[in-house]
């Protein structure tokens, strides 16, 4: 017997396009590898990050399962938000609570998408069964509550929102997204990745209705991508039922208490922050001046920029910047997105050095 007769055909016809091109490739950051790819946080001081981490081996017992609800991350993040620990559901990255959301509420149903954003709900919904459909931003990448409720119908079963929204960085109308959720009956949510470098928040409304559901996640502002640790605000009885499908130990010790503490430390990561909003100035006033680039404003740690004038491609665009061992994202394969690309505000230096071979790449003959 052949493994791919063990798969029905249409978990085969789901997890083929993944199988050829995996959606985050080698994620090799060598000395010769600059990634600006996968929006990371690199301005948080490492050896900072890195004397936490030697707190949190002092503090854990690795030997031991760690607690299956979150244990000391459940706790710290309900006093840094000021929600009941039962609105809170802590996952392995918030990726982990985007597929629970698709599995426990949209299972084979439908959901919609707004796009063009980050492509793993359109995954998670997929590989769960459930059918995607996508309802496009307006011309200047702003969410139109109008247009997503016209595509609202009784298959709907849960509403995808990013905003800031991967990648085209904006963040919603605070008064947009809420009336998505007033008028829509259906489960909304809301992932918030990227709002700590932006202007507000909605958290504090996510208990305020029972079909809102926001993420958040301690990758970026925080700088730990690499331990997995995310978490949902929401309805309690929508926690429970979330909780109910998870696995018990998704959450490691690690992650978990190093939560804690670097919400014990939020006001210099607050500092961090700041250097990443500085630095996202200094990047978008660089992109600006370079002929054949235009430049969407961000309220991310990232940057979309679109390749203009001339027969020049993004995809050619990224090549180029890859064999100056550069790492950025083309989007240009997305839903309004035609020869866009994306790419992670990092240090002063690595910046300097994409815009230098960007720069570059723009002259070369086309
Ligand atoms: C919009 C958005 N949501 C969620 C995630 C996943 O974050 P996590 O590392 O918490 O799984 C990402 C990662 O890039 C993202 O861009």
């Amino acid at each position: 017997m052949n493994v791919s007769d063990l798969i029905d055909s249409r978990a085969k016809e789901l997890l083929s396009a993944n199988r050829r091109k995996r959606f985050y490739g080698e994620l090799a950051e060598t000395e010769s590898m600059l990634r600006m790819s996968l929006n990371e946080n690199v301005l948080i001081d490492k050896s900072f990050s890195n004397t936490l981490l030697q707190e949190v081996a002092k503090r854990i017992d690795a030997r031991r399962y760690p607690s299956a609800k979150g244990g000391t991350a459940l706790k710290a993040i309900s006093e840094y938000i000021g929600a009941w620990e039962d609105q809170i559901i802590v996952g392995n990255g918030s990726d982990e609570i985007i597929e629970l959301a698709a599995k426990v509420f949209v299972g084979g149903g439908e959901a919609i998408v707004v796009s063009p954003t980050f492509e793993m709900y359109k995954f998670y919904v997929s590989v769960n069964r459930g059918i995607v459909c996508e309802s496009l931003l307006n011309e200047g990448f702003d969410l139109s509550a109008s247009e997503v409720l016209s595509e609202v119908n009784e298959r709907t079963k849960a509403i995808f929102i990013c905003s800031p929204n991967n990648p085209t960085g904006k963040q919603f109308s605070r008064d947009e997204v809420l009336r998505v959720v007033e008028d829509s009956d259906r489960l909304v949510v809301l992932d918030e990745a990227y709002v700590d470098f932006a202007p507000y928040s909605l958290t504090r409304e996510a208990t305020k209705y029972n079909n809102l559901l926001i993420l958040r996640t301690f990758s970026k502002a925080f700088g730990l991508a690499g331990l997995r640790i995310g978490y949902g605000v929401g309805d309690s009885e929508m926690i429970e039922w979330l909780r109910a499908a998870q696995s018990p130990f998704s959450v490691n010790s690690v992650a978990q208490e190093m939560c804690k503490i670097v919400l014990e430390n939020r006001r210099v990561y607050e500092s961090f922050v700041n250097k990443v909003k500085e630095e996202r100035k200094y990047l978008l006033a660089e992109l600006q001046m370079i002929n054949g680039i235009k430049t969407f404003d961000s309220d991310a740690n990232f940057i979309l920029f679109r390749v203009i004038g001339g027969e020049r491609r993004s995809e050619d665009v990224a090549k180029r910047l890859m064999a100056a061992g550069i790492e950025v994202r083309d989007r240009g394969g997305l839903p309004m997105l035609s020869n866009c690309l994306r790419v992670t505000v990092a240090d002063w230096t690595s910046d300097q050095k994409f815009v230098k071979e960007l720069e570059k790449a723009m002259r070369e003959p086309q």
